[in-house]
């Protein structure tokens, strides 16, 4: 007998454990200056990549006018390092006067007047990782009062320079404090990745309620070993971590690379589909004024974005791990549609993978299969075996329909992996699967 889950109650429970303050219902997307442009302040000798007001108006620019932004690449985001190592006189934060000479404020407008939003760095602790001003447990409120004075759209919390007590009581306070702004703020939160990041000291059901995502791991790094690391280690813990997000709450394994300087053109595509299968927040750190077609081409896939941004919310699972090398992962998608990547570990040569979609547990009918990448359709009967040459450090991914002539029924899990873990009472404990 097949086990097959009703994704829908976990939609409908999704709702009442996020943060409400409306936002972010799916992955946020945009653009963080951290992993190209680092704590580069030397605006004298590099003017065009040192943390300033001019790199974030350039990028806002490329956003509005290069057709990011109406795929919903709208934040444009601070991390650290920009503001000044003094707090002003009444003691609240102030932005570097010489590389931010407009002020927060005046760069928020900037984003508001293209349609973009800003987003800004702060960290719980006395300092931030770059040795800036923190933000202790008596400074939330006029911290959080500040971001929204000037128009802020989002916050990332760091967490160096405190201990697991404050931040235990910092970051719930940070939440509170920027409701309580009346401004809705989007709130990622560093916690996870202080804690850790393993499970089970942290507590998913709580960061749901207070953070609209989260990083749970360490910084992800301009190379592929780095991805593949930060990758392995969301898939190793998908148990754990996939039932924590849905719309409003995302794990977050941290910015896009793409772009940049360390992965190939198959890496990076690999990075985009396993980002979109995990319900990723989707942060590009690049230099978009110079940015490569190619590095574009994956960037802008309308396909792979419209996957990742999937009003379900469910974050996906890795359902197969080969010994030929070959990875399948698995995302359920709305109106029972889903999307598949077979992804190769393998360093020597295009692989020829064999299966077909009753062999990934798809129930019986005839799929609609769109390849995200080369853009071919095809339909497909579950038994119908097929075969997908997949490249080293590369993926092929697809888009796969509900089966017709049937009701859309989604993939299902046997001992699983899946959707067991996906269904859950009104107390987050978790439900045994449905047989039908
Ligand atoms: C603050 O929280 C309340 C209750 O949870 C919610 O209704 C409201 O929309 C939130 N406001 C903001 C600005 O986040
Ligand atoms: C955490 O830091 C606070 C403030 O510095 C200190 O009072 C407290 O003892 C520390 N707690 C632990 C568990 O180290
Ligand atoms: C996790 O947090 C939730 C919500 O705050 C709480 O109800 C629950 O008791 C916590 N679980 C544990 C194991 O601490
Ligand atoms: C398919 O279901 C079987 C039996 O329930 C299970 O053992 C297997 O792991 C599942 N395979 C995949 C790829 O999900």
């Amino acid at each position: 007998m097949r086990v097959v889950v009703v994704f829908f109650t976990l939609a409908l429970c999704a709702a009442t454990w996020a943060l409400d303050n409306g936002l972010m219902r799916t992955p946020p997307m945009g653009w963080l200056a951290w992993e190209r442009f680092r704590c580069d302040i030397d605006c004298d000798n590099d003017p065009k990549n040192c943390i300033s007001e001019q790199l974030f108006m350039d990028m806002a620019d490329r956003l509005s006018e290069d057709g990011w932004r109406e795929l919903g690449y709208v934040y444009v985001n601070i991390d650290d390092c920009w503001s000044s190592m003094k707090r002003d006189a009444q003691g609240r934060l102030q932005a570097d006067p010489k590389r931010f000479p407009g002020g927060i404020a005046k760069l928020a407008r900037y984003m508001h007047d293209r349609g973009l939003k800003l987003g800004i760095y702060g960290d719980m602790g006395t300092h931030t990782c770059g040795g800036y001003p923190g933000t202790t447990l008596d400074t939330i409120t006029l911290d959080a009062q500040t971001f929204a004075d000037w128009e802020v759209d989002m916050l990332k919390f760091d967490g160096c320079y405190s201990n697991a007590t404050e931040q235990a009581q910092g970051y719930p306070s940070m939440s509170k404090a920027l409701n309580a702004t009346g401004r809705p703020i989007g709130y990622s939160c560093s916690w996870p990745a202080y804690q850790g990041g393993l499970p089970p000291k942290v507590n998913y059901t709580e960061l749901g309620q207070i953070c609209n995502l989260w990083r749970n791991y360490g910084d992800i790094e301009d190379s592929w070993g780095s991805v593949l690391s930060v990758a392995d280690w969301f898939f190793e813990n998908q148990d754990i971590l996939a039932p924590a997000a849905g719309p409003g709450r995302w794990n977050d394994p941290d910015m896009l690379v793409i772009g940049d300087f360390g992965l190939s053109m198959d890496q990076s595509r690999s990075q985009m589909a396993m980002w979109a299968v995990m319900a990723a927040p989707l942060f590009m750190s690049n230099d978009l004024r110079t940015i490569s077609s190619g590095a574009r081409t994956i960037l802008q896939n309308k396909m792979l974005i419209g996957i990742n941004q999937d009003p379900l919310g469910v974050q996906g699972i890795r359902i197969l791990k080969e010994k030929s090398g070959i990875e399948v992962f698995w995302r359920p998608l709305s109106a029972g549609a889903s999307a598949l990547v077979f992804f190769s570990r393998r360093t020597d040569m295009p692989y020829r993978y064999q299966s077909a979609l009753s062999k990934l547990n798809y129930t019986s009918g005839r799929y609609q299969v769109h390849d995200v990448f080369s853009g071919k359709t095809d339909a497909l009967k579950d038994s119908t075996p097929f075969v997908v040459s997949v490249n080293p450090s590369g993926v092929v991914m697809w888009h796969v329909s509900a089966p017709a002539a049937d009701k859309p029924r989604l993939h299902t899990g046997g001992k699983l992996r899946g959707p067991a873990y996906y269904r859950h009472d009104d107390n987050n404990n978790d439900l045994p699967p449905a047989f039908l």
